[in-house]
């Protein structure tokens, strides 16, 4: 199908994108969220060639996209809640982005907890990014994604309770994690380690953590938030080898 420019502006504009993607002709999806920033945290490999790619929660596919860009032999794209419709966003914005890229990666309407090997098959590189604390049975999810890996899972998402020294995990009543009801819990950053070795991975590497203890407690007063609750929590970005 072709579009012209002002026909395509007219359909990004019609969504509610999630990620900024470079559609080409100076076209950027404005998603919510900050992509670029994202994409640096992950550190994903820069050279996929060869590789097969699973994207666990792809929402618009993104970080789907740059691994097909990166050489993946083959990419499948799954998520569940924005794409049924129920969640924050849509199916849309993936459908297009995948058209104007002319991209292959593929596509399962699939909950984390139904993934086996049997329905999906394994893959080299697993990408589960900003999920695990959207879940309520989150070791039970680990236990899913390590059965689909089959060598690396690069893992990005919440922690809290970062001043304990022990495995630990925060769970939140309602609404309470950012005024939204479907974050169930976070785990700080020994329990989410000690949960990935659990489930069967050898090699565990915090690739990306918080900034300083100083630094969270000001950028929460700053934003109007309770300093005490968020100078305990961040994101982290973990890379785990079976
Ligand atoms: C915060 S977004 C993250 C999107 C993308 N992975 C990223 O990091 O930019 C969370 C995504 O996980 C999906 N999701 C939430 N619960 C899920 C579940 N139980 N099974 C599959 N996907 C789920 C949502 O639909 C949404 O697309």
């Amino acid at each position: 199908m072709t579009t012209n420019r002002e026909d395509l502006q007219k359909q990004i504009s019609a969504i509610r994108w999630f990620h900024r993607i470079n559609l080409g002709a100076g076209l950027v999806t404005p998603g919510l969220d900050d992509t670029p920033a994202k994409l640096e945290r992950v550190r994903l490999p820069v050279d996929l060639r060869g590789k097969s790619v699973l994207d666990i929660g792809a929402w618009d596919g993104f970080f789907s996209f740059e691994a097909e860009r990166r050489g993946a032999s083959r990419v499948l794209a799954v998520d569940s809640f924005c794409w049924s419709g129920e969640g924050w966003g849509s199916k849309a914005g993936f459908e297009l982005a995948r058209r104007v890229l002319n991209s292959k990666v593929e596509d399962a309407e699939m909950e984390v907890l139904d993934l086996t090997p049997e329905k999906i098959g394994t893959f080299d590189v697993v990408l589960f990014f900003g999920v695990l604390y959207h879940l309520r049975h989150p070791l039970l999810a680990l236990e899913k994604v390590a059965a689909v890996t089959k060598s690396h899972l690069i893992l990005e998402t919440k922690v809290d309770l970062m001043s304990l020294g022990a495995p630990a995990m925060a769970f939140y009543v309602g609404d309470e994690l950012n005024h939204d009801p479907t974050n169930w819990l976070a785990p700080n950053i020994p329990g989410l380690c000690d949960m990935l070795r659990a489930v069967g991975f050898k090699r565990v590497e915090v690739v990306d953590r918080p900034g300083s203890w100083l630094g969270r407690w000001l950028r929460a007063l700053g934003r109007g938030k309770s300093p005490r609750r968020e100078s305990q929590r961040g994101r982290v970005t973990v890379h785990a080898w079976k």
